[in-house]
This record gives structure tokens, sequence and C-alpha cells, in this order.
């Protein structure tokens, strides 16, 4: 694993997000099937978990399969789903060994009853784990994440209007932490840093509320070549953000200032 530097270090991302794409160009490059490509990512994802937990980040929620993915040909559908089973199969013990927290997030429904259930045992073996927590993103969708979040809190708010013991929720109570915390990944500081592999400059409907203010670090890399090398140059990248959450550069320099003297 490639070290990070010490400047690099004092300003890790909390949680990096990862749009894993190019698995199906890394394939047709070398005449294999996009399957091929797929299991290639794998190596990739497997290193940059190790690496977070390595670099003691806090969370890394990777996006491994999009609500909009299902249009994609029936039989590429079909070898990512049988990927999913064998992938999720084969990690878990060591995930759990590392004392990583999976979880997943999406509407896994869809899923077949053997995934629904790997997922599920995977989510109970890991859920004590208090290193790395992986949130992994299948068949999920920002929109979708804000539809959900509509339902779960409107039914909430007919319970509070029914029930004289819940906490009363009212139209005026609504505001951005509230709903907020209706949403996936409510429990976890929004994403610091996204990355995307493959080249495309796009958000393709992944945390389309979280990322609200994540730095956002595009990379021609394809996600199988993505290397532990790749990952540092984008932490050190990250390191020289500033980030302002809509103040002045010259605000974050004297606050960072008169943090340094305390
Ligand atoms: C990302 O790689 C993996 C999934 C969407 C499951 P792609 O399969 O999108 O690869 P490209 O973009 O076609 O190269
Ligand atoms: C986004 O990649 C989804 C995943 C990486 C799982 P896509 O390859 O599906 O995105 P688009 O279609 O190019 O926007
Ligand atoms: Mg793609």
């Amino acid at each position: 694993m490639s070290k990070v530097s010490d400047n690099t270090l004092q300003t890790l991302p909390r949680h990096v997000a990862v749009v894993m794409d190019g698995n199906g160009r890394w394939a047709n490059k070398r005449h294999l099937p996009r399957a091929a490509g797929h299991k290639a990512g794998v190596n990739a994802t497997r290193k940059i978990v190790e690496n977070c937990a390595k670099n003691r980040i806090a969370a890394l929620t990777i996006f491994a399969f999009s609500s909009e993915n299902w249009n994609r040909p029936k039989s590429e559908v079909s070898s990512l789903m049988s990927l999913f089973v064998s992938t999720l199969t084969g990690e878990v013990k060591k995930l759990h060994k590392k004392n990583v927290r999976v979880r997943f997030i999406g509407e896994r429904l869809r899923f077949s009853e053997k995934l629904q259930k790997s997922i599920a045992e995977c989510e109970a073996l890991t859920e004590d784990n208090t290193g790395l927590k992986l949130n992994i993103a299948a068949n999920y969708g920002g929109r979708w994440d804000i539809v959900n979040a509509c339902r779960s809190l409107i039914s909430s708010m007919q319970d509070s209007a029914t029930d004289t013991d819940a906490a009363s929720l009212d139209v005026q109570s609504i505001d951005e932490q509230l709903f907020g915390s209706f949403l996936s990944l409510s429990d976890t500081p929004e994403p610091d840093l996204l990355i995307r592999t493959g080249g495309e400059q796009r958000i393709s409907n992944f945390l389309i509320w979280q990322l609200a203010y994540a730095e956002l670090y595009f990379v021609d890399t394809l996600w199988p070549d993505f290397s532990d090398q790749d990952f540092s140059d984008a932490l050190d990248w990250f390191a020289g953000r500033q980030r302002r959450f809509g103040k002045t550069g010259q605000q974050i320099q004297q606050e960072q200032a008169t943090a340094a003297i305390e």
C-alpha cells in the first residue's frame, strides 16, 4: 500500500464515496466479455476497502449497482447478480475479521431471495464491528432515496397524528435536518470526497442529497486499474482543497488560524 503524505494524513476525509465506473471498457480493451471487467473490478474494490480501513477513514460508500442498471442486457444483469452473491459469500468473513461494518443501501426487495439472504447475513455478522463503515449501494438511486424518505416521513406524521404517545410531527416541523434523518446514511457524516473513475463527469443518480458539499474528483483510470497509488493521489488532491461551505476563503483562513492557536 502506498503511503499517504503527512499533510494528507491530517486532512483525511471522514467519508469517501466512490462511483466505480469503467469495468465494461476495461474488458472491451482486452477483447473480454463485460462480465470479466466486473470480476476484475472486485479486486480494486477489495484494495480500496483495505486501504480505507488501514488509513482509519470512518466510512466508505461504493456504488455497486444503480436503479438504472436494470436497463442493461439481461445477461449482464444476471452475471452481475451472480458476482454479487459469490463476492459476498467469499468476502464476508474477511471483512468481519478486519472489523468492517457492512450495510447495504437501496431497494433490496427486487433482488433474488438468495442475494437478499446473503445481504442480511453479511449485515448481521458485521453489525457490531467498530472499524470502517462500508456502505454498499445496490439497486440504489438518489431519487429513490428521496422518495423513500418522503414516504417514511409522511407515515411517521400519520402515526404521530393518531398515537398520542408519539412525538408530534407536523408540516411546520419539517426542516432539512428532519428530512435528512429519513434518508440513507443519516447516521453517517455526509461524504467529504466523491471519486468517480472511468472518465465520466456525472453523478448518475448516486447520493444526490448527501453529496451536496462533497469535493468531486474525476479520474480517467478504469475501475479495475484503480490502484492504491491512485487512491493516495485522490486523498492528496482532497487535502489541498479549501472547503468553504458558503463562507469566503478569508473567513476560512481566519478560522484555521484561530483553531491553530487554541
Ligand atoms: C461500472 O462499470 C459497474 C457497474 C455499473 C455495475 P460499467 O459496467 O459501467 O463500465 P463501463 O462504463 O461500461 O466501462
Ligand atoms: C454508475 O455507473 C453506476 C455504478 C457505478 C454502479 P453507470 O456506468 O451505470 O453510469 P452511466 O450510465 O454511465 O451514467
Ligand atoms: Mg459505466
